[in-house]
């Protein structure tokens, strides 16, 4: 148990936010420890796994766990199909490239997502045309208040767009302790119809790729745009892409007719980054924080010392430019703490 203990090296922002108590677990035992503990003295409990969907905008004036339990196992299913179970500390990308290298496919889309496995299910993450909902089978947690283990299937985790039951009424009740996924082991389910994935497949001259290929190009897209949390602190997108309706759709194309959208029944959903950059924020910098220059809808601590609270309101100056320009209000991805 470490005390006023800076969360820097936890948390892919880079923001020095400090936490009263922090512990790292490697074990389910380790865990109703810390849990024990926290309740002994009262303690609010924070669960971090790559630190990759937070910001911390003061310090944390509780008991931060860390997650780290490790372990990958396999359960073949039948001739076509394979069992996953990766526990919850394992990171995301490790995973997805040590499915690959066993020809197991279904996870290919996801690649250099950061984060890790145990945090996929909160926001059912997602990149070029793939969910993990596409692929989940189950997750097992902890129950804070019983402390029993308990099974989540796909139909209880109530999978969304960036949102499950995690997010929603169970938000603050389970931590996620491993996850299974059902890949194929051949017959492997190509997708490249999403984004730049075909084009970057034709620039290298592959015509019908191996799901490694498929892989290759998420990273070299994810990597001409996406800033490397290594060297720029960020979390990804910080927005949701908002969805509208129909009507409000047709209105806005009518007064700006470069406005992508992609219809869905009587809804429309917008990029986030586009509005971002119409309303002028691509590439700015105010003080410590800037929109990424190659993408607007990722904020970045470009100087590596700002504060929480500055990027806090540098998103808030986004979302009240974009309401006023577009009358559409953005949400934030990102979880506030
Ligand atoms: N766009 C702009 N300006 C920008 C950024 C984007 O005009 O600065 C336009 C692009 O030209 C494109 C559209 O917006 O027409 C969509 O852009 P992109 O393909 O980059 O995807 P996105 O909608 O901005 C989403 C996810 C990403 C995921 C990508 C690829 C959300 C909130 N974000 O971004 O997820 O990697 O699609 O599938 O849904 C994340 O969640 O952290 C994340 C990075």
């Amino acid at each position: 148990m470490q005390e006023n203990f800076s969360l820097k090296p936890y948390n892919t922002f880079g923001v020095d936010a400090k936490a009263k108590y922090f512990t790292e677990i490697n074990t389910v035992e380790a865990l109703k420890e810390a849990l024990s503990f926290s309740k002994d003295n009262g303690l609010s409990l924070l669960f971090l796994g790559g630190g990759s969907n937070i910001l911390f905008t003061r310090d944390f004036d509780g008991l931060v766990i860390q997650l780290n339990l490790k372990g990958i196992s396999l359960q073949p299913l039948d001739e076509n199909e394979m069992l996953v179970t990766a526990k919850s500390g394992e990171n995301w990308h490790e995973l997805v490239m040590f499915c690959l290298d066993k020809n197991l496919g279904g996870l290919e889309n996801l690649s250099l997502i950061p984060g890790n496995v145990g945090t996929s299910p909160m926001q059912n993450i997602g990149a070029y045309g793939t969910e993990i909902k596409d692929i989940f089978v189950r997750c097992t947690v902890l129950n804070l208040e019983t402390l029993e283990t308990e099974v989540f299937d796909l139909e209880k985790c109530r999978f969304g767009y960036r949102d499950s039951i995690f997010k929603q009424e169970g938000k603050g009740k389970y931590v996620i302790l491993d996850v299974t996924f059902k890949l194929t082991t051949r017959n492997h389910r190509i997708k490249t119809e999403y984004g730049a994935i075909k084009t970057e497949l034709e620039k290298s001259g592959i015509e019908n790729p191996t799901i490694q290929e498929v892989s290759q190009a998420v990273i070299s897209i994810r990597q001409s745009k996406l800033p490397d949390p290594k060297e720029t602190g960020n979390a990804g997108s910080f927005f949701k892409n908002p969805t509208i309706s129909l009507t409000q759709f047709e209105a806005l194309h009518e007064q700006f007719q470069m406005m992508p959208g992609y219809p869905n029944n009587d809804t429309v959903k917008v990029p986030a980054g586009w509005l971002i950059e119409q309303c002028g924020w691509k590439g700015k910098q105010i003080g410590n924080v800037a929109a990424h220059k190659l993408q607007a809808l990722v904020i970045v601590n470009a100087t590596g010392n700002a504060s929480g609270k500055e990027i806090f309101d540098f998103s808030t100056e986004i979302i009240n430019s974009v309401k006023e320009k577009f009358g559409i209000e953005l949400e934030r991805e990102v979880n506030i703490m």
